[in-house]
């Protein structure tokens, strides 16, 4: 008879290998005591190609009704190329691809996003620098991105030659009648940038409770309120309300995006818990995560308020590696994001021995997989010395 847990996770494995790092991650989970049934979702390449839809309905019921999900990656091909791939019979049905992760953050409102990005100490990849007398230093950074997740430049609200109602709307604002006033409309792209009150105040909330518990000195919120006024204005705005009247123990520094990505290797170690808006997010995410070891290493959880949580690495499908006889990817990113799962549904403990056994392997430095090694990934690595997806897997389990 089937042992029932009474926990279910919806696993997502999508493309590539979001399939090779999941399994290995399941492997983890289970060999540190973390019991749990898990159904796995149809979602990805595969079926758009079959059924035209990368994120059928009946993904979206098993997440609605589970709540939690372990994501693994997909893989996004441009319009023309998603159109060419679908099966004959759907080819001509005018279908429009996009990504199913996306659609996940928005039919959920998965608007919190965080995404850690911690030295591991002993990691090759760590980023060093020099110091005054020439010496190198390895800064320890210890960085939590709060990256809002649904809106903004990615809200999907796009147009290229506009229709004619926005169009003449965009025409009352004075800057685009006299800057862009004159260009044919049909030459004219536009890319909106909506924010929400309630959505900002969510995130920034969410980030100054995160650096409260955590003993944060600091949230800085990352944007470019003195250029984007209206939305990266009404973000600091309400930062500072916050800050002022909620959380008055810490500090909250302002940066702009583009300052702040020549400020990530000057003084990393100086940052503590950062807020963005969601493109900012995004970058800011990655260049931290470039400090710590890179997408092997990023993790990231993703909730609403309706305890839905997704949790996925940042790094994609990486479809070149996808089809190796003996995968090579480092399967960190996908088990540390695993390990905020545990932390959202109170598995603390389990989490801390899955992180500690992760250090230790990182720091004893003779299981490393080929990033690690700093090898360009081929078939070859394996037989250079480098540790394969599994032979990670098996040294995290090991050292539980
Ligand atoms: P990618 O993240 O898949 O790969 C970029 C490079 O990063 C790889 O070639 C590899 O060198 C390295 N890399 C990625 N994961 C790694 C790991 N676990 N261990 C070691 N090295 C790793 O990004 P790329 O190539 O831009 O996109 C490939 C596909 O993935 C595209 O179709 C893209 O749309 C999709 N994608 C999906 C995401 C998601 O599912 N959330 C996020 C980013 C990209
Ligand atoms: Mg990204």
């Amino acid at each position: 008879m089937k042992i029932m847990n009474n926990r279910t996770i919806v696993t997502l494995p999508g493309d590539g290998i979001g399939n090779v790092v999941l399994e290995e991650t399941l492997r983890v989970l289970e060999s540190a005591g973390f019991k749990a049934d898990y159904i796995e979702g149809d979602i990805g390449w595969e079926f758009w190609c079959s059924e035209g839809n990368p994120l059928p309905q009946r993904t979206i019921d098993l997440i609605a009704k589970h709540k939690i999900a372990l994501f693994g990656a997909i893989t996004s091909k441009p319009k023309e190329e998603a159109v060419n791939e679908l099966s004959p019979e759907l080819q001509s049905r005018g279908l429009v691809y996009s990504s199913p992760i996306v659609g996940l953050r928005q039919h959920f409102g998965l608007d919190i996003c965080i995404r850690p990005c911690r030295t591991y100490v002993g990691n090759p990849l760590n980023f060093i620098r020099r110091g005054a007398k020439g010496e190198i230093i390895e800064p320890e950074v210890d960085v939590v991105i709060f990256r809002q997740n649904t809106e903004g430049l990615y809200g999907g609200v796009e147009w290229s030659d506009p229709p004619p109602m926005v169009y003449e709307a965009l025409m009352t604002h004075p800057k685009f009648k006299s800057n862009f006033g004159n260009v044919p409309k049909e030459e004219v792209s536009v890319s909106t940038r909506i924010f929400t009150k309630k959505a900002t105040e969510r995130i920034l909330r969410a980030a100054f409770e995160y650096a409260k518990k955590y003993s944060y000195k600091s949230v800085t919120l990352c944007e470019k309120p003195n250029v984007i006024r209206e939305t990266s204005g009404m973000m600091y705005r309400l930062a500072k309300e916050i800050q002022k009247v909620d959380y008055p123990e810490i500090s909250l520094w302002n940066t702009n995006i583009d300052a702040q990505m020549m400020w990530l290797t000057k003084n990393p170690e100086d940052y503590g818990v950062i807020v963005a808006g969601n493109m900012f997010g995004d970058i800011v995410s990655d260049g931290f995560a470039g400090l710590i070891g890179g997408l092997g290493f990023a993790c990231s959880a993703q909730f609403n308020d309706d305890g839905i949580g997704i949790f996925e690495p940042t790094h994609g499908s990486a479809p070149k590696y996808a089809s190796y006889e003996v995968p090579i990817v480092n399967p960190i990113a996908m088990i540390e994001s695993a390990c905020m799962m545990l932390d959202f549904i109170g598995e603390k403990e389990i989490a801390v021995k899955i992180r500690d056994s992760v250090a230790k392997v990182i720091q004893e430095s003779e299981i490393q997989s080929y990033d690690m090694k700093k090898m360009k990934g081929s078939p070859d690595v394996i037989a250079n010395g480098a540790a394969s997806t599994r032979d990670m897997a098996d040294a995290i389990i090991k050292n539980l």
